[in-house]
């Protein structure tokens, strides 16, 4: 059975009253649709986690920097409700604007320091725009867990700041980055690449493969960075914003592989911009 679409706040908590009077625990994956298997993956362990599951579909004009990135952001609902079928989830939460910014709507959460490199220094204003859209995803579902993909490793970390920071009784769930059989990490905006541009992507997950064994056979990032930047560019990329090992606690700058250090990287193909990290 297709899950029900709700576009209202009130219609959402119509539901979830019922739920909680119930004493069912409820699990929200919030997405900006264009469903891939990362976020089926991340509905499945929802699913088995959770007596309730409600996906939410919004893409938030807020995190967009660029507007034609917004305008060209893929929008599939009727397929999204589809691939949802099969795993058999209680409700889509698919918000018109007005629910989620109504008029006069004046309130930005912003998370300070994990915001302040990586995509935050290349997209300023991004991660406020997650924040406050997440945060009001969280107040709204009433959701007991929340399920986020290890991909968007900064932004996973910036909403478990957040809430713990805004006392939202919720558990933040990473769940692990789902690839394509040639590597390259799933994400939305793969959708956007031309069939060239396809085949040169899983460059970027090979090159960081390589400097993460070669961080793990003693080697320094800042004398095997340029390289492999290097090489990422030769392969047809236009540009890379940051190709960085960070601790995946605090996200502060590394040079050597530790237990915690997580490799990030961020490149333009063709005018699509892909994003991907990796345990070192
Ligand atoms: O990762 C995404 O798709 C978005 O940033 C999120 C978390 C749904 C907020 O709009």
């Amino acid at each position: 059975m297709i899950a029900p679409i709700v576009r209202t706040l009130p219609e959402l908590r119509a539901e979830t009253k019922v739920w909680r009077k119930a004493g069912e625990t409820i699990g929200v994956v919030p997405t900006m649709g264009a469903l891939h298997e990362g976020h089926l993956s991340l509905v499945r362990a929802a699913r088995a986690k959770c007596d309730r599951v409600i996906v939410t579909i919004f893409v938030n004009p807020k995190q967009f920097n660029d507007p034609k990135d917004l305008e060209n952001y893929p929008r599939t609902e009727q397929e999204d409700a589809r691939k949802l079928k099969s795993i058999g989830i209680d409700l889509i939460y698919v918000p018109d604007p007005d629910q989620i910014y109504p008029e006069g709507f004046a309130t930005t959460v912003s998370v300070s320091g994990l915001t302040d490199m990586l995509c935050g220094e290349s997209r300023p204003g991004h991660f406020d725009g997650v924040a406050t859209v997440v945060s009001k995803l969280f107040l709204q579902t009433s959701a007991d867990f929340a399920f986020f993909g290890e991909k968007d490793f900064q932004q996973l970390q910036i909403v478990r700041r957040m809430a713990a920071d805004l006392d939202i009784e919720i558990e933040v769930i990473g769940c692990p980055t789902i690839r394509e059989e040639d590597g390259l990490a799933m994400s939305s905006r793969n959708l956007l690449l031309s069939d060239r541009s396809r085949i040169k992507a899983p460059v970027l997950a090979e090159v960081m493969n390589d400097v993460r064994d070669a961080l793990r056979a003693g080697g320094r990032m800042s004398e095997i960075g340029p390289e492999a930047e290097a090489r990422i560019l030769a392969a047809g990329f236009n540009k890379v914003d940051y190709l960085e090992l960070r601790a995946g606690r605090d996200l502060g700058l590394l040079d050597t592989a530790s237990e915690d250090a997580r490799l990030f990287a961020a490149a333009w193909l063709a005018g699509v911009r892909l994003i991907d990290n990796i345990g070192v």
